[in-house]
């Protein structure tokens, strides 16, 4: 079916997801695995989440609300705008699907950095975009590059803050620097799907700037701190009016019941994350230590994984780990022949970690 198919979706590389830890266990025969490849909350939601998910699996005959009404309420609140502003996808993926599929037309050009979220690339190719990927510089976006590759013809920016894989963020003074000058007919995606990690006091305050450009889009997610990536649930947070052009692509009931009422929980359980993201930053600075006493070169990162070089061929350091119990990423898919990245687990986890790494190097 191939010759019949679209021409822009035979350029896109198919998306490759870290192995889920039940296949490594039934390919290799292995009892002991842990994965740290999908920068997931290794420690999961919390209880009053589970117990609040159970209670709602009795109502499962029946359709979502489709509009997400109590979850929107809350969340309203909670970032204090208006409800018209946020628009729910079936995990943030599908908000940057949405955003291309509402904006990009076949031979429009769309600006992203490289190596980034792959996502932002395979959604722009689908569209048949004419994509300027424009090399990071030490590991940062190199914003004036950015810059200077907008043309008449850019429809869409992709600034993944903080992105993956690099794991390094922009500040408020560097987004400002950015957005000065630029047309405001040019949609700027903001991808924050790691921004309850983040602990720099100059981190940008995107829903701030929301309120004098109407032409950038938020993103965040329940998948990476609130431990929900198996229920698929992020938003998005923009003007009214571009929620609601998202709202018109949007499929009537994307984001399932589970979904909505375990992220309303999530909401109440402010104390529980924060000890979590606390646990997170303990674990890093091990991780970094550890690194550093194996003479290995990482990227400080201000999220849930690292970006880790290693000294052979990234292919076959994920391999040997892989054989060990250990799932990482092997960077080589984004050209990276020499990195691995590593989401921050347990203490338990990344102990074993650092010990099958130590054997296998
Ligand atoms: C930068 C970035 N954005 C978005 C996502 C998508 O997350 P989800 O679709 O689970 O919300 C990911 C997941 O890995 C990510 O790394």
């Amino acid at each position: 079916m191939k010759h019949i198919a679209k021409k822009s979706i035979l350029n896109v590389k198919p998306y490759v997801p870290g192995k889920p830890i039940e296949e490594v266990k039934r390919k290799l025969g292995l009892q002991d695995v842990i994965k740290l490849a999908s920068n997931e909350n290794p420690y999961g939601p919390s209880p009053h989440v589970l117990a609040a998910i159970s209670k709602a699996a009795h109502n499962l005959n029946r359709y979502p609300d489709g509009d997400c009404y109590y979850l929107r309420q809350a969340l309203a609140q909670h970032l204090d705008i208006e409800p018209n502003q946020l628009i729910f996808g079936n995990g943030s993926d599908e908000l940057i699907v949405m955003a291309v599929r509402a904006f990009v037309n076949e031979g429009d050009e769309v600006v992203m950095a490289t190596p980034s979220f792959l996502v932002y690339d395979i959604a722009s190719k689908i569209a048949g975009a004419n994509i300027h990927a424009v090399p990071l510089k030490n590991f940062r976006y190199d914003l004036e590059g950015m810059k200077a590759a907008i043309t008449d013809k850019t429809k869409m920016v992709f600034l993944g803050n903080p992105d993956n894989p690099a794991g390094t963020y922009l500040s408020e003074e560097d987004v400002r620097h950015f957005l000065k000058g630029l047309r405001n007919d040019i949609l700027i995606f903001m991808d924050e799907a790691y921004f309850e990690y983040v602990e720099a006091e100059d981190y940008v305050n995107s829903i701030r700037l929301l309120r004098t450009h109407k032409n950038i889009f938020v993103t965040r997610t329940f998948s990476k701190m609130y431990g929900l990536a198996g229920l698929r649930i992020g938003y998005g947070i923009g003007g009214p009016s571009l929620c609601d052009v998202l709202n018109r692509i949007r499929e009537p009931f994307n984001v399932n019941s589970l979904a909505q009422v375990g992220a309303l929980a999530c909401l109440e359980e402010r104390a529980y994350y924060r000890t979590i993201a606390k646990k997170i930053s303990t674990q890093r600075r091990y991780l970094y230590e550890s690194l550093s006493s194996m003479e290995l070169e990482y990227v400080e990162s201000c999220t849930n994984f690292i970006l880790i070089k290693v000294k052979a061929k990234a292919s076959k350091v994920a391999q040997k780990l892989l054989e060990k119990g250990v799932i990482i990423r092997d960077m080589s898919f984004w050209g990276m022949d020499h990195y691995i990245r590593v989401t921050i687990g347990t203490e338990p986890e990344n102990q074993k970690f650092i010990q099958v790494l130590e054997e296998v190097l």
